[in-house]
């Protein structure tokens, strides 16, 4: 028997066609990504939450000599955020990565190890999380939960 797996995104064709809200979290995860450090890989990445309480986190890629001691935008922000505000649950996440002096650039996903670190807390808050992934030029990608980019995931009820 074969089966097939349907998973369900919006194309956002341009930034002015975001809300308020969201425009405003485009532009910090833009803001975050310019003071990515990122000298290794010249990939700059920037991330912006917002939680339930209105409270806007960002973050961005911290990389290092030692090559895998450094974290995606996505995991360095989101981390922070449950760190600092352990209760309060995540709404959405904007991510916008490219190289550093690119001005344009496609919607870039996030990783599938930020896939698995934002499925955890989706799954803790019981209520799932929006991901934008914009390009430099505006146009966006969304997914109203992180399972639409994570299929056949692998979550705390099977322990
Ligand atoms: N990176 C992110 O920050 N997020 C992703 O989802 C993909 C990759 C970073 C990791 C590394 O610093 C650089 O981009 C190149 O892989």
């Amino acid at each position: 028997m074969e089966k097939e797996i349907n998973i369900k995104f919006e194309i956002i064709a341009n930034k002015n066609q975001l809300g308020e809200i969201d425009k405003k979290l485009y532009e910090a995860a833009f803001e975050a990504r310019q003071k990515a450090y990122a000298e290794y890989s010249g990939f700059w990445v920037g991330c912006a939450l917002l939680l339930e309480n209105g409270e806007i986190v960002t973050g961005n890629n911290q990389e290092n000599a030692a090559y895998p001691s450094g974290l995606c935008a996505e995991r360095t922000t989101i981390f922070w955020a449950s760190a600092n505000f352990p209760n309060v649950k995540i709404k959405k996440l904007f991510v916008v990565g490219a190289p550093k002096n690119a001005v344009e650039s496609t919607p870039i996903p996030p990783c599938g190890a930020c896939r698995q670190s934002i499925l955890e807390y989706e799954t803790k808050q019981k209520e799932g999380i929006e991901i934008y992934f914009a390009s430099l030029n505006g146009e966006i990608y969304k997914t109203k939960s992180i399972r639409d980019l994570l299929p056949f995931s692998f979550d705390s009820s099977f322990l």
